[in-house]
Parts: structure tokens; sequence; C-alpha cells
């Protein structure tokens, strides 16, 4: 179930949840039109908007929503009044709000991840708090695309069996990360994604959309579209401004590529525009952003509605995971012909069976997971073993009177996955134990994305879900393959 914050498109696991929000923003409408909300809300506490980047619309948008709603609010735009400018972690920031009467937290950021964070840790202090996220870097802008989905259900009527053409900025643009994974749990959805100068939409959004046609720069294939959802280069996001010298040549969605389009097709876009749309086109009644832009505050209404109504906890707690999967011990007379390397030494931890080469990053890894290393630790590269390895060449550590935990094992299996740790207790037994990688590793890792939240407030651990072999942010979402995380 969602909780009553907001932070990301990832969280949604069906369209139903998703039309229970299209359906109560709609319902907002009217009051919208009205200027103010008909009843009293009954919400103890003060709302606080703080746009730590640059917004307009998103922000005004819910400072509009707050006051038809009736309900206190404060917006701080910019860090440049607060204390966040003297380098105070986000985490020591909300907590003194909390403490001046602030029980919800609209936040707009370059820190991605921050929302889902603050929610968490919040809750964690005891001191819960609703927190929307009104849009962190290149992550994701959740209500940006719920407002974007209620503009094309009022146009089209529908939200199954159309087609959406993508355009723009499509690696950087967090409207589109969002919208994107929301429009997935809808059936029949055909994606068209035009990116402009390679900024291709990340492999990680792909999974599960049904793109039928992709071409770079290519707006004729926008001519089979319904929607057409545009949007700018995100100059602010690139890390080199020769990267965006690069790609910015102007693309423009004129007058001939709009009429070359279905006669009911909307175009779309979250706005700024920048150049990627005509003049002469900017108020032709199939471009609808304005109205797009007018929903956002029947959106951000039902919002903050539903997060003043409803408190409702997250579930931040991992379920135990049960890590060891097999445990064969073998009494000392009995030891097989194949166990006679591993009593090479008499006491102490044989890890068997890892990636060739693989040796020569263990150091740093148990420099991670808190493995002693003074003991000795002696390597044993590319040894021949057919039976049990495919490629029949593996790696072997040899760690003399040196133990290492079930936890930092299990992880040692996420970069080894046929690993088999052969404990020698010094009795003449081994024990051979056969790890399940977790499912989740705190802590062990920084994060490489250097605007995530977990490199940024002091407080703040870095926390992966492991998908298919990739580590994924739990905040900023992004994802890396093992070997990524050991020389971060
Ligand atoms: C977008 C944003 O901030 O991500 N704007 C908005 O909120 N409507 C789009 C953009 O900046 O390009």
């Amino acid at each position: 179930m969602l909780s009553s914050s907001l932070f990301s498109a990832s969280d949604f696991t069906s369209s139903k949840e998703v039309m229970q929000i299209l359906r109560g923003a709609k319902k907002m409408i009217p009051h919208a039109k009205r200027m103010r909300y008909n009843q009293a809300i009954k919400f103890v506490g003060k709302l606080l908007l703080q746009f730590k980047e640059s917004s307009s619309r998103t922000a005004g948008s819910f400072e509009t929503a707050a006051g038809y709603l009736g309900l206190p609010y404060k917006v701080i735009q910019g860090t440049k009044e607060t204390s966040l400018k003297k380098k105070e972690a986000p985490l020591d920031d909300l907590i003194t709000r909390y403490g001046q009467g602030y029980r919800m937290y609209i936040t707009r950021t370059t820190v991605e991840g921050e929302a889902r964070y603050l929610a968490e840790m919040m809750q964690r202090i005891g001191k819960g708090i609703s927190v929307l996220n009104g849009g962190d870097g290149e992550n994701e802008h959740i209500t940006q695309a719920l407002l974007d989905l209620l503009t094309i259900w009022l146009r089209l009527g529908r939200l199954k069996n159309f087609t959406i053409g993508i355009v723009g900025d499509l690696k950087l643009g967090r409207t589109v990360h969002s919208l994107i994974q929301l429009l997935k749990l809808f059936t029949g959805i055909n994606v068209v994604l035009v990116p402009f100068g390679g900024l291709n939409l990340p492999e990680r959004y792909r999974h599960g959309l049904n793109i039928v046609a992709e071409g770079d720069e290519d707006f004729s294939l926008l001519e089979q579209c319904d929607v057409i959802y545009l949007t700018r280069i995100q100059e602010e996001r690139f890390v080199e401004a020769i990267d965006y010298e690069r790609v910015k040549r102007i693309y423009v969605f004129g007058k001939e590529e709009l009429d070359a389009c279905k006669p009911k097709v909307i175009v779309m876009h979250p706005q700024p525009i920048n150049d990627e749309i005509s003049v002469d086109i900017r108020f032709d009644p199939r471009v609808i952003m304005d109205e797009q832009a007018e929903n956002g505050v029947a959106m951000r209404m039902f919002l903050i509605y539903r997060a003043a109504t409803q408190y409702r906890p997250l579930v931040i707690d991992r379920p135990d995971e049960d890590l060891i999967i097999s445990r064969d011990e073998q009494p000392a007379k009995k030891a097989r012909h194949r166990d006679k390397l591993i009593r090479a030494i008499d006491r102490g931890t044989v890890l068997d069976h890892l990636p060739p080469e693989f040796i020569d990053h263990i150091i740093a890894l148990f420099h991670k997971l808190g493995v002693d290393t003074q003991p000795t630790i002696i390597p044993a590269r590319r040894v021949t073993d057919s039976k049990t390895v495919p490629g029949g060449i593996k790696d072997i550590a040899f760690m003399i009177d040196n133990f290492i935990s079930d936890g930092a094992a299990a992880i040692l299996t996420l970069f080894a996955p046929l690993l088999t740790v052969n404990v020698l207790p010094g009795d003449g037994t081994i024990h051979k134990i056969k790890y399940r990688p977790p499912s989740n590793i705190q802590g062990v890792f920084n994060c490489p994305n250097p605007v995530c939240i977990t490199n940024v407030d002091r407080y703040a651990r870095s926390w992966f879900v492991v998908d298919n072999g990739f580590a994924v942010c739990r905040y900023c979402e992004r994802d890396f393959d093992m070997p990524s995380l050991l020389h971060n």
C-alpha cells in the first residue's frame, strides 16, 4: 500500500493505485477552478515547501494548492536564507522544522533520493512526516508524471490503447523517467522514443516498456502518435559543458511536423520550453501544455489533501534473510580427495571457486566488509578445476587463522556466485558453506552517484537492493554492476 508520502513512480505497483490518485485529482478540478476547497481540512501542523532548485510551475502550483485548501504553509525558494547554505545536513534542517510545527514537507532538490531518505529517517526517530518529492535531480518527478497522466486521461477519455511519442532529453529528464514508469502499469500503451543528440532512455527504464519505434531526432516517427510529449535538453545536469555544446543544436518541432501528425494529436510539454517547439505553434489548440500546468494545481491539491487527511507510515523494514543455504560438514578421516588442496592450511578459511582474477580485488572488498586482512591471506591464482567452475579456471584464497562473518561471506557471493566457504576450525574438520547472495546491502559500499543523498547527508547510509545481478540504490534509484561498487 502506498504511504501518504510520495517519492517515486517506482513505488506504484498497479494502475489501480495510479487511478485512485487520478480520480481524486479530477474531483479537485472544480475546487481549483473556484480557487478554494469547500470544507475545512483537519490537519494539525504546517506545510513546508522547500525548493532548493529553481521552479515556477511545481513550486507555484503546490503553493496555490495549499492556499486553496486553506492550510498554513511556508515557501522557501533556494537555500540562501537557510542553514543549508552553511552545509547543514538536510536531516538536521528538517528535524528543526519539525520542531517548528511542520508536518508535511514538499521538496525539490538536486540531491537524488532525498525525499525517501528524509521520510524514512524522520519516521525512524519518531517524528513521522509526509514528504512529497517535487523533483530530485535527474531521478524522479512523480507529481509531474501524475498530472501528465491526468491530462492524457481527461483528453483521451482512456488510459489504454494509445501511442505516445516521448521526445527530447530522455537520458537526464526526470519527468520522462517518472512518466515512463507509470505508463508501464497500463495496458495497450505503445511508446515511440525520439531522443535528441543521443540522449537516450537509460537501460533501467526500458524493461516492460512497449517501445514500438525509436529514432534519434526522427520526428517522422511521431506521425503514428496520439500523444506527443516534448522535453527540453537538461543543460544544468551535464557534468561537462562540452557535452552540452555537442547536443545543443536546435531540434525544433514546428508547424510542418505537427501538421504531418494525426489530426487529433495532443502535444504536451512539462515546461520550461527552450527551443524544442517553434513559436508559431506555441498557441495552437493541439498544444496543450498550459492545460497540463493548470491540471497541476488540482493534482497537487489532491496530493496535499491525501497526505493531510490520511497520514500513512512507510514500510521500511526488510525481511530477515536466510543467508546460509547449505552446510556440509565432513569428519577429518573421510576427507575426500578433492579436499586435499583445502587442507593446505590447518586452521582458518579457504574461499574456493572464486572467479579468475578476483583475488586481486579481495583485499579492497575485505576492507569494505570489515574483514580482518592482517592474518596472512595467500592467493592461489588461476587454479585448474574443470569439474566445478565453467571455464575450468578459478582463484582460491587461503586465510590462515582468519574467519569471516556470515554477512561478509554472503556479500562475497554477489561477486563470486559459485563461492564455497571452507571453514577449518583446527580440529581436523572442514565445514563447507554455501551462501545465498543477500537481496539488500546496507552501509557497505558507497553509492557511485555523487549527487545521491547517501553521499550528501552525513547521517545517511547506503542501501542497495540487488536485482538481476545489479545493485540498485534505494535512494537515487540508479543501478550499478557489482564490480563498479568495489573501488568506489
Ligand atoms: C520539469 C522539471 O523541473 O523537471 N519542470 C516542471 O517541473 N514542470 C521539466 C524541466 O525542467 O525540463
